[in-house]
């Protein structure tokens, strides 16, 4: 039975990330009352203006979350850990840090907790990364609250890295590069994610959810060529190779070693499961015109 009375108030946990600050701006264009939870607000930088409040606090410390989400009617937990270099194990943010946050959520009796988790997140992924994604949501299910998930596919953000790559003048493929995937705006996905949270019919659900262009992964360096109007190789690394550089990386700890598998083992898997990583399409923005606008903006930098 949908929960009928309009979330007004929200509070925002990873909402110093890419999408964490998409989502302030998104549920504060829609007129909600927004508290940001964060460690560090300057890390908000100019998101800052879509938040009423900002609370300061340790999302792994349960002590420290004790009373965040009272007055508020729906949580977004937007945080993880990607490239986040402190010591911090992933396993503590992806789900203990989530459970702590779902236990406060309980407490504060609110009327929807909406996770960001990421496409394919299952228990039973052999990417540990994909594991923890899915125990949160596990955890999430488990509160008995209303709940939304979201599983998005790499944001456009992330593909700026690949874009950066591309600039020097060669793509560096994992595999042959010909599985298939649509990367999302976070404008999209921020958009998408609080309209569903605002919507009771739409909560008790799971997004996977992707951009509206479906491409073979080699074509990354084919979009960025066009944008940066000069040529791009496309150089193969063997998957065998990729796995090794995965093996040997657990020297650099487990975090480290926790990426590499992300990034390989993810086209690992999409490779022997039919080659098709897309997931439904939401959205009209295109990775071609983000690559365009922030190339320019970095020029004009320059
Ligand atoms: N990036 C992608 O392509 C992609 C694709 C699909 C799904 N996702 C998922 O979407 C979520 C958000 O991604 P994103 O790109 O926005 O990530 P991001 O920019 O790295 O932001 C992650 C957020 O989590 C917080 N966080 C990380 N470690 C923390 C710690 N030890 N203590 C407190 N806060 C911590 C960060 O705080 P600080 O700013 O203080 O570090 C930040 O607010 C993640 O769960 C990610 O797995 C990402």
């Amino acid at each position: 039975m949908p929960n009928e009375l309009p979330i007004r108030r929200v509070a925002v946990a990873g909402a110093t990330g890419n999408a964490g600050k998409e989502i302030l701006r998104a549920a504060k264009q829609r007129g909600l009352f927004v508290r940001a939870l964060v460690r560090s607000p300057h890390k908000l930088q100019e998101a800052r203006d879509f938040c009423d409040e900002i609370h300061t606090v340790e999302i792994t410390d349960p002590v420290s979350l004790q009373g965040s989400l009272e007055g508020v009617d729906a949580l977004i937990s937007a945080i993880g850990k990607t490239f986040q270099r402190d010591a911090t194990p992933r396993y503590l943010v992806d789900v203990t840090a989530n459970k702590h946050l779902f236990a406060e959520a309980k407490h504060s009796n609110l009327r929807c907790i909406a996770l960001l988790s990421v496409f394919m997140a299952s228990t039973a992924h052999p990417v540990a990364l994909l594991r923890y994604k899915g125990e949160a949501e596990e955890a999430l299910k488990q509160t008995g609250l209303p709940y939304l998930i979201v599983q998005p596919s790499g944001f456009f953000s992330d593909m700026w890295e690949v874009f950066r790559m591309c600039e020097r003048g060669v793509f560096w493929s994992v595999g042959d590069g010909t599985a298939l995937f649509n990367p999302v705006s976070l404008i999209d996905l921020a958009d998408f994610l609080v309209d569903r949270l605002l919507d009771p019919s739409a909560h008790n659900q799971t997004y996977p959810v992707g951009g509206p262009d479906i491409f073979p992964m080699r074509d990354l360096a084919k979009i960025a060529a066009k944008v940066l109007q000069k040529p791009v190789r496309v150089r193969q690394l063997p998957l065998w190779l990729c796995r090794l550089f995965v093996s040997l990386s657990r020297l650099a700890g487990r975090n480290a070693w926790e990426l590499a598998q992300f990034f390989v083992g993810t086209v690992d898997y999409i490779q022997s499961h039919g080659n098709d990583g897309s997931t439904p399409s939401i959205g009209t923005h295109h990775l071609e015109d983000y690559f365009r606008q922030r190339y320019l903006k970095q020029n004009l930098r320059d």
